[in-house]
Formats: C-alpha cells, structure tokens, sequence
C-alpha cells in the first residue's frame, strides 16, 4: 500500500483541529492519552525546573504545550505544525495563558530550520509515527538533539510498534479490542485502516537505541501500555 504523503497528511490535520483541542479527555483512539500527557510534561518539568524554551513539534492545537504551562508557565514557546489551521488554533491557545513568547512555523520538522542548543524542552506528541525509513527517524533525532540545550530533555508520546512480530500483532490485537469496545466494529477497522495507510511507527526500543546513538546521555521509558508509550531522553 502506498504511504500517505505529507500533503495527504497536512490536508487530513487541516480538517481535524476541533477533535485535536480537547485538552481534558485527550484522544479517544489513543490509550492512556491524559496518563502520558501528565508523565511526560511532568518529567520535562522535573528534568528542566528552570526551563525557558519550549518547542512543540506536531504541535496540533497546542495540548501538549498548554499542559507544560500548567506545570512552568511563562516559557517562550515555538510551535511547529505542517497544519496552519492547527497552527492557528495553538496559537490563539497558547497566546491565552502564557507571559512569555509564541512562535509558530508551519512546515515539516525534517525541513524547517530552528535555533540549535536553545530549547530546554522539546515536546513530540503523537507526532514521530509519520516519519518513514530508518534515515528519516536518524536525522529526526539527531536534529532535535541539536536543537536541546546541554542538560535539556526531548519527550515523546506516541504509537509504538513491538520487535518480535508475534507480540507486535498481540498489541495490535488488543489495541483492535479496544476500539471496538469504544465505538464498534467499523470504528476499529476505521482506525486500523488509517494507521496502516498514515502511519509507520517505530518501537521504543528503536527509538530508545537511536536516541543513545544520536547523543543523548539518557533515555527514560515513563509508560508503555499495548502500542502506546511515554518516554523521552535528556542531553
Ligand atoms: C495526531 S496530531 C497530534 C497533535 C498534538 N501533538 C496532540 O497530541 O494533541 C499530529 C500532528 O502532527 C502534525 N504533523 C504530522 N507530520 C508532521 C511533520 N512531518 N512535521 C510537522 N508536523 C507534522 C499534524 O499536522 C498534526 O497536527
């Protein structure tokens, strides 16, 4: 099957920001979506108490950064999204409780250019499970490593695939069960379809690894549940 492009994407996230700007019930296809946001904005917050700099790749309509301002208001907050009217709605968002600046760029995050050693949090929601072979994931983490300042930590959110093939489909199984008991049949093969034309997820191992292997002095895995997980990595 063919992949979706990124165009396809942006179009798809252009029309889906009033379902992306739920900051309380988060998403209901994803699992433990409110755990994972607590986790990994706290840990940010932990890791970088005296934290300046926010960036937010695959932003949406700011969820992730709005819950980092609960926890370390004031921070000056770039935000990255190919979607402008998800950019926009951040925006007006994120304007609305922060002293500090707010940025937003539209483009891909493998393209857009960005400040290096200047963000003491990075924030990637929901968003890595786009990029396609090994190279990109390889340049996507070396970029953002680049951009942390020493001791600045990058958190992660996201769909996650198994290593052993067998376990791999048990997870996807369970994550199928779980659709289905949210909404039926049809919003299962609904979710399954569109993951496996959208969507080219990576284990956490894999992702663990690369971190290591790009710089990062320490991973940290905060939750994992099926094929969902929290992790992150500190400079
Ligand atoms: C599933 S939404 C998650 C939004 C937000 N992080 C949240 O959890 O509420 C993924 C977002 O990433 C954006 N996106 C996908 N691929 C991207 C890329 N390569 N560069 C920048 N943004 C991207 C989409 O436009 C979309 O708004």
């Amino acid at each position: 099957m063919d992949k979706s492009t990124i165009q396809d994407i942006r179009e798809r996230f252009d029309n889906d920001v009033e379902r992306f700007s739920n900051l309380d019930t988060g998403q209901v296809s994803t699992i433990d979506a409110t755990i994972s946001l607590e986790l990994i904005t706290e840990s940010a917050k932990r890791i970088t108490p005296a934290a300046t700099a926010l960036l937010d790749v695959g932003c949406g309509a700011g969820n992730y950064t709005l819950k980092m301002l609960t926890k370390l208001p004031g921070l000056d907050c770039t935000l990255v999204d190919l979607s402008k009217p998800m950019l926009d709605k951040a925006f007006d968002r994120v304007s609305a409780v922060t002293n500090g600046s707010v940025e937003t760029k539209q483009g891909d995050i493998r393209e857009i250019v960005l400040p290096g050693n200047h963000f003491d949090v990075i924030l990637a929601g929901a968003v890595l499970h786009h990029l396609r072979d090994d190279n990109d994931w390889e340049t996507t983490f070396a970029k953002l490593f680049r951009l942390l300042k020493p001791g600045g930590c990058l958190m992660i959110s996201d769909l996650i695939t198994q290593d052993t093939e067998l376990l791999n489909d048990y997870t996807w199984e369970r994550y199928g069960d779980y659709l289905e008991s949210v909404a039926g049949k049809e919003y299962r093969q609904k979710v399954l379809d569109y993951v496996a034309k959208e969507d080219s997820p990576r284990s956490m191992n894999y992702q663990l690894d690369l971190m290591k292997k790009v710089g990062f002095s320490k991973v940290e895995i905060l939750h994992k549940n099926m094929c969902f997980g929290a992790f992150g990595g500190i400079k």
